[in-house]
């Protein structure tokens, strides 16, 4: 199993390279990252290459058993070529020349730029050709880091021109889409199209472009950034048959490229895993862990197949302060939970922090003056117990019962248009990702075009953008015996982000067996009463309901609507659809996501719940084991059916395991 960290020898003196080669060594590091921003090293002057440095820096490592994965160094184009075409610097909506002195500074759609890139990517395969020690390639870095997905340079607009005519046959159909009527905004021809730059309602995050016009630039804009990436793998693949790949980003802080579109080039996908700055975007401590697990789960998502990490934290992290702590354990327990969830590679960000430039508090496995310590030992444990059971991590496969569907067309179209001012399509997600990984139940996060029939319980929470195609899709499932949860902002919208003209819930309006004949986004909570959850409260949202086919199971308690059924079930062919017409508070939701989990046959994989536990259940060739994660700072004992070893000390447990604060266990029968 590949084992590493990030390496940029480029930051210290050459005399270091085989201490560190070494302590690499001892610390069961097999692998190391290297390259992606090295560009000016790799071609100080335009045509002038030099890879001699990097050559003898990957002849030390070798020697110690460490192999490379080589990242392309096109997310720091070096000043030579920035003085020679500005053009590349992106541009922000308001006109602004995003310039020179971070990284990131160009623009996926800059012909000049596509072809430099191109080149450098080029000139490093030929150089590496059948050399053996390049175990990898990784384009680029984190593309569409920084906010750098969205450009609005002129590149962009005739790049977006076109990207429009293949999609549309002509203006008419382009015009009936965007609805640009509407305002006397309709376009002559494609060359009058414009991008959505700053215009003149720019308040308070409202704006008034056509939300079609929004959702086709968000489209146009992910496209570029794939087409980006694949030209680079296009020249890489020439030279090398070693595994490509990407570092993506969790999906807490980055949605705006389609991760299914950007991974089918892919030999595997990667992520760049820091579960400390989630736990400081989530202002729950207790639910930090799901956060980072959701994360994972949509990493193994994008190709329904098993990942690498490409950063895994090993520190602190920071730039010029210290932003995140974790505690002695955590790096071992996030690494378990990196693999429980679908990793069979892990490489650390970074070997050592550098005492220079924009990361200097980031910290790595070393210190800043190279000593191993706590971190050190930490890693090297993780590492060796690992590699003891890595044939069992390397192709396992976790086979979910329940799946939650990721699109992002819906993602964007929920930025676009936000609704309410406080909904956020991502805190819904997460909450009933929370209550399933909560509940000990595995879940595959999918895409809305692959097979659902294997799936007891599809979650779909504000699936709002629908056709025909996807109507019959969610038909077929239900039909044939499925379990389809859905919310308000279900199928209200057509893939154009335009308003239905089919009665609310529009495109769900038969599978739900129920009418929606009126909302209230909800300023202030409302109580809701029912059957399964008790005394509940709606955070967020009321729909209007009015029952077709379908059966109350909670209502709204005051209010404009009162009375009204809040929570719907309705038997539909072989299966049930449920709706729930508002947002819970997080005990009703989990009391409502138990009870389906219930209806649908769904088995959990621990007897009881416990807070602050993972399990996830896997198997390989045949073999079922169980990973369970104890993220609490106290032990906690798990209750289990029979006799079980325990494959990271070997012993056998009986009838219960005791997991140490922050421990993990694996378990087999
Ligand atoms: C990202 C990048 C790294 C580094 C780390 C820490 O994940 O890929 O290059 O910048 O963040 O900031
Ligand atoms: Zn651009």
């Amino acid at each position: 199993m590949l084992f590493g960290a990030d390496y940029y020898p480029e930051h210290w003196e050459k005399d270091r390279w085989s201490i560190d080669a070494k302590l690499m060594k001892e610390a069961g590091i097999n692998v190391v990252r290297v390259g992606e921003f090295a560009w000016s090293k790799f071609e100080p002057k335009e045509g002038v290459y030099d890879f001699a440095w990097l050559d003898e820096a990957i002849n030390i490592l070798v020697k110690e058993g460490v192999k490379v994965i080589l990242g392309t160094p096109t997310a720091t184009p070096p000043k030579w070529l920035m003085d020679k075409y500005p053009d590349i610097y992106p541009i922000d909506r308001e006109g602004r020349v995003r310039g020179f002195g971070n990284r990131h500074h160009r623009c996926h759609n800059n012909p000049t730029y596509r072809e430099y890139a191109k080149k450098i990517a080029r000139k490093m395969a030929e150089h590496y050709k059948g050399n053996d020690n390049i175990v990898g390639w990784q384009i680029d870095n984190e593309i569409g880091c920084h906010d750098t997905t969205r450009c609005y340079c002129d590149h962009c607009l005739e790049a977006f021109k076109q990207w429009l005519k293949k999609k549309y046959k002509n203006i008419d159909e382009l015009n009936e889409a965007w609805g640009t009527i509407f305002w006397s905004q309709t376009y002559g021809s494609f060359d009058e199209v414009i991008l959505p730059r700053f215009s003149v309602v720019e308040r308070q995050a409202i704006h008034g472009f056509s939300p079609g016009m929004m959702l086709d630039y968000d489209r146009f804009a992910s496209d570029s950034a794939v087409d980006y990436q694949n030209i680079q793998i296009e020249e890489i693949r020439k030279f090398s048959n070693a595994t490509i790949t990407h570092n993506t980003m969790q999906d807490v802080v980055f949605t705006d490229i389609d991760y299914y579109d950007l991974g089918k080039e892919l030999d595997i996908v990667s992520i760049d895993n820091y579960p400390s700055p989630v736990m400081h975007m989530c202002s729950d401590m207790k639910k930090f862990h799901h956060y980072v697990s959701v994360c994972l789960a949509i990493t193994r998502g994008i190709k329904d197949k098993n990942f690498w990490v490409m950063e895994q934290q090993s520190g602190r992290p920071g730039w010029g302060a210290y932003f995140g702590k974790h505690m002695p354990g955590q790096l071992r327990l996030w690494t378990y939970q990196a693999v429980a969830h679908g990793a069979e590679g892990i490489v650390y960000f970074r070997w050592r922090p550098c005492t220079y430039g924009a990361e200097q508090y980031w910290l790595g496995i070393l210190d800043h003056d190279g000593i191993p310590r706590k971190r050190y030992s930490e890693i090297q444990k993780t590492g060796s117990e690992l590699q003891k059971v890595s044939s069992l991590i390397e192709g396992s496969t976790i086979q979910s019962e329940v799946a939650m569907i990721k699109d992002y067309d819906n993602v964007w179209a929920h930025e676009i248009c936000t609704h309410s001012p406080k909904f956020k399509n991502k805190d819904l997600f997460y909450q009933y990702y929370a209550n399933l990984n909560g509940n000990h139940v595995d879940v595959d996060i999918t895409n809305i075009k692959r097979d659902l029939s294997k799936y007891k319980v599809a979650f779909a929470p504000a699936f709002n953008l629908m056709d025909d195609t996807m109507k019959a899709i969610f038909e077929e499932y239900v039909e044939n015996g499925g379990h389809l949860v859905i919310t308000f902002l279900s199928g209200t919208r057509n893939t154009d982000n335009s308003i239905t003209i089919k009665t609310f819930p529009g495109y769900f309006r038969e599978l739900a067996g129920i009418e929606v004949e009126d909302v209230d986004p909800l300023v202030r909570e409302m109580k809701i009463t029912g059957n399964i959850i008790g005394e509940g409260t709606a955070t967020l949202w009321c729909d209007e309901i009015t029952l077709k086919e379908a059966e109350a199971l909670a209502s709204f308690h005051g209010g404009l609507f009162n009375d009204k059924p809040a929570i719907t079930v309705n038997t539909y062919g072989k299966g049930k659809v449920y709706y729930v017409g508002c947002q819970l508070d997080d005990e009703s939701n989990n009391k409502l996501v138990q009870h389906i989990l219930t209806q649908a046959g769904v088995k959990a994989n621990l007897s009881q719940v416990y807070e602050g536990v993972e399990a996830v259940k896997k198997i390989k060739d045949g073999k079922e084991y169980m990973m369970i994660l104890n993220h609490n700072f106290t032990p906690v004992t798990v209750e289990l059916e029979g006799k079980y070893n325990e494959l990271i000390t070997g012993v056998e447990v009986d009838n219960k395991i005791t997991l140490e604060p922050l421990g993990v266990a694996m378990i087999t029968k």
